[in-house]
């Protein structure tokens, strides 16, 4: 009986397979995309994907809004979306197999990318990755309290208890900073919280932290945060 009244409720609604777009819209916003059992980012954490992204979010990636159409990307080191795509996915969501081409999984994620990218004409986004580390301007720790809700609360939670976290892999800000005297004596804290939030993994730091280019935090925004960190 169970199986007669499904194919009733399929019939209603219009049985036949999801379209891939749909599908890929889906995998887009689901940490389970990624093959490790550690991961809970999904695509959706890090990017949006509307021409002008909401105001109250500051995302590490940027807007994937035209994204299929631009003619490389992370900034003309990728030449194959694909390739972008799996990046994120190998560095970021701890992916261990990257997606293959013929994975029904990257079709689909390729047609929503395709989907939500209406400018066949659109030019490559800027991408710069701040090298050398260097101390910035504190701002004001008020407006900093607005930067980290929409930069870092998410994955980190709130301020002093990590409470609401994504993960338990991202520490509690900005009291993980007590073990950095013994880590890296002689080195300001501050510096080093700079060279996480401009590096990410990269640079020899490891992690799955993705890292924030100049494009998605500014030293302004950076200085805020720190003040409102006390650091
Ligand atoms: C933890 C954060 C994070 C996650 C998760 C993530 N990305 Fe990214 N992504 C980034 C960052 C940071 C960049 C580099 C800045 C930029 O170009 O957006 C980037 C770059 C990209 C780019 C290149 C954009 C360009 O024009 O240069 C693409 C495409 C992309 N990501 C797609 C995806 C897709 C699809 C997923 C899910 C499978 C994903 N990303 C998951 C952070 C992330
Ligand atoms: C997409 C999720 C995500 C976002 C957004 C994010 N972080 Fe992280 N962060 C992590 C994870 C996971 C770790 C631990 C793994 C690692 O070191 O990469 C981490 C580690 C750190 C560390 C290093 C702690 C240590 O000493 O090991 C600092 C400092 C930090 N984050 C600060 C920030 C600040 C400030 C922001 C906002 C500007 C931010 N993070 C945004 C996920 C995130």
């Amino acid at each position: 009986m169970k199986w007669l009244c499904l194919g009733a409720v399929l019939l209603a609604v219009g049985c036949g397979p999801v379209p891939a777009a749909d599908y890929g819209e889906e995998l887009f916003g689901d940490p389970k995309l990624s093959d490790s059992q550690y991961n809970t980012f999904s695509c959706a954490t890090c990017h949006a994907t509307t021409a002008s992204p909401p105001k109250d979010k500051v995302y590490a990636g940027l807007s994937l809004h035209d994204v299929a159409s631009r003619p490389h990307w992370w900034g003309g080191y990728e030449t194959r979306l694909l390739d972008a795509v799996n990046f994120c996915y190998t560095a970021f969501m701890r992916g261990v197999t990257p997606l293959a081409p013929e994975d029904p999984r990257s079709r689909a994620l390729y047609e929503y990318l395709v989907r939500i990218s209406p400018d066949e004409d659109a030019p490559a986004q800027p991408f710069t990755l701040v090298k050398d580390i260097g101390n910035v301007p504190r701002d004001s720790a008020e407006r900093g309290a607005d930067v980290y809700r929409a930069a870092c609360l998410e994955c980190h939670g709130e301020a002093h208890t990590g409470k609401g976290r994504l993960t338990q892999l991202a520490p509690v800000l900005p009291e993980v900073s007590q073990d950095y005297g013994t880590l890296f004596p002689g080195v300001a804290p501050g510096l080093i919280f700079i060279e996480k939030i401009r590096h990410g993994r990269f640079f020899g730091v490891g992690g799955n932290m993705p890292p924030y280019s100049r494009e998605s935090l500014s030293d302004k925004d950076l200085g805020a945060v720190l003040a409102y960190l006390g650091l």
